[in-house]
């Protein structure tokens, strides 16, 4: 395994279009291992190929463990992965704070459907569906993005809906809680 470097905005191959997966090999397992690794180093909660420079449709996301008041572990953390993923469903539409590991040191808020349902393939070539509300289903429609070669800022119109991070005068815990995409 290793971690890949995570290409910035102004890079073109942010912007390629990614083809889809036809062989279910050894190399496409290397590959979503190094991106598993690359967003954990990150801290990031998904990432597509497209960000460490391979134009293939794979994706991962990784949603946290969820606690209630007791410490008590209500979610465990999950993890997708997604070969040549689909959203064949979209429903509601919710106003979204996000950001993104290519766009660093920025968030801003984006309209994204509330619940979608995903259709995609896993590492060995099997049929997986998803069904996101919330946050998974942000994730979803913001890494499936990334494989056509579109950014979350993209998808913002008025200059007042994205804003420069500072981070210095943020404290630790919050930035601990900071997840990009
Ligand atoms: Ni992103």
């Amino acid at each position: 395994m290793a971690v890949r470097q995570i290409l910035v905005i102004g890079d073109e191959r942010l912007r390629q279009k990614a083809k889809r997966i036809t062989r279910f090999d050894e190399s496409l397992k290397t590959l979503i291992d190094d991106m598993l690794e690359t967003m954990h180093e990150a801290n990031g909660l998904g990432l597509a190929a497209t960000q460490v420079g391979v134009p293939l449709r794979v994706a991962v996301i990784e949603t946290p463990e969820e606690r209630d008041e007791n410490g008590t572990i209500t979610r465990p953390k999950k993890t997708y992965i997604l070969c040549n993923p689909e959203i064949i469903k979209r429903s509601g539409e919710e106003i979204m704070e996000e950001g993104c590991l290519s766009v660093p040191g920025y968030a801003g808020r984006v309209l994204r459907a509330t619940d979608v349902l995903v259709k995609a393939r896993n590492a060995q070539g099997r049929e997986v569906r998803y069904r996101g509300s919330g946050l998974l289903a942000q994730a979803f429609q913001h890494e499936l993005d990334h494989l056509d070669g579109v950014l979350y800022v993209d998808h913002i119109q008025n200059p007042e809906d994205l804003w420069q991070l500072s981070r210095e005068e943020e404290p630790e815990e919050e930035f601990e809680e900071e997840q990009e995409m």
